[in-house]
């Protein structure tokens, strides 16, 4: 045998049996990793289906301790909070009302499911009558300055509720560091920024803007979300919101962005949140249900996949589903 004619170095060595793979896995999801977005909406006994997003629902506030009680039971201890209120008008009035439903469902949440971290959606587009995320100047465009007071009062009503963080997804300049100090005026210095940051003007918030019902009437975001095209404005996107004061910055959408995510992670070294937004479930959903892919082996190398190009956290609809296969695997092991 001639020394030198084979590889010294096989990598396949490492990957003959299970036990071999995980001495060299790199990324190990699990599902402490996820937070689960949930449509709260007013009424009693409701669970409704979206039709885009099979297996997601929206549901009342008396719904919410049953699905609390599930989570818990899948090891998922943090839930995303989006409303879709009882009336909408010109000026998201309800998004800022402390009895609003969001507000409601928090206090409700906080109070039966203690052990649970709450996170709410800032943001005026499920509350506007036209379906922007701010308030219009007369142009039809976001005024962002006066759009900033909304959004402060907003997380300051969701504080007052007990949320533990506030998630502004509006994209107006400078709201973070507007928020900040909304809520540090209000004695809420320990409630959390979770920044959706790096926000494109993306195709793949459909199906969400039917669950929230919160598409534009009229025009679209690209004059406050990004350009899908850019990257290096990704990052300074970020970089922004931490001098503002956020506590964890996001990626949005996931799986078309992970060059971005990665690079806002090595760049920036801080607390990195990944969005797997409704249009990238959906896609998912409708190739599973025509037989053409296998779902949970997809959803595990999508959710992998998201944790391996730099997310601390992943804001998915597939948190239950995938919270259930990763258990599973887990007693398959022992
Ligand atoms: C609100 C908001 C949106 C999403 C989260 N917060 C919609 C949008 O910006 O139009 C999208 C989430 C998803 O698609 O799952 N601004």
């Amino acid at each position: 045998m001639e020394y030198g004619k084979f590889p010294a170095y096989r990598p396949r060595r490492m990957r003959a049996t299970e036990t071999m793979r995980r001495y060299i896995r790199e990324t190990e999801l699990s599902a402490k990793d996820f937070i689960y977005p949930l449509f709260v909406k007013p009424g009693i006994g409701l669970r409704d289906e979206i039709p885009s997003m099979p297996g997601v629902y929206q549901v009342s506030i008396d719904m919410l301790e049953a699905e609390m009680r599930e989570l818990a039971g899948l090891g998922v201890t943090s839930v995303l909070l989006f409303g879709i209120p009882s009336r909408k008008d010109e000026c998201g009035s309800e998004a800022y009302d402390d009895h609003g439903i969001v507000q409601e469902a928090v206090r409700a949440i906080r109070a039966k499911a203690p052990a649970m971290t709450v996170i709410t959606d800032v943001c005026m587009c499920e509350y506007t009558s036209h379906g922007h995320c701010g308030k219009l100047d007369g142009n039809g465009d976001v005024d962002n300055d006066a759009t900033l007071e909304w959004l402060a009062a907003e997380a300051v009503s969701h504080a007052k509720a007990g949320a533990h963080m506030v998630a502004p997804s509006d994209m107006m300049d400078g709201r973070v560091g507007f928020i900040r100090a909304a809520l540090d005026a209000a004695d809420f210095a320990n409630v959390g920024i979770m920044s959706y940051s790096t926000k494109y003007a993306s195709g793949f918030y459909g199906p969400f803007r039917d669950a929230a019902d919160s598409a534009p009437s009229f025009g679209d975001r690209r004059s406050y979300q990004m350009d899908p095209a850019n990257a290096e404005e990704g990052v300074r996107e970020s970089a922004l919101d931490i001098a503002e004061g956020a506590d964890m910055v996001m990626v949005k959408p996931a799986l078309p962005y992970l060059d971005v995510l990665s690079r806002v992670k090595t760049e920036l070294r801080f607390p990195t949140v990944a969005y797997n937004v409704s249009g990238e479930y959906s896609m998912v959903k409708a190739a599973a249900a025509n037989g053409w892919i296998d779902e949970r082996r997809v959803v595990l190398e999508l959710l992998t996949s998201i944790k391996r190009a730099g997310a601390d956290m992943i804001i998915t609809y597939h948190a239950k589903e995938a919270a259930r296969w990763l258990a599973e695997e887990a007693s398959c092991l022992e």
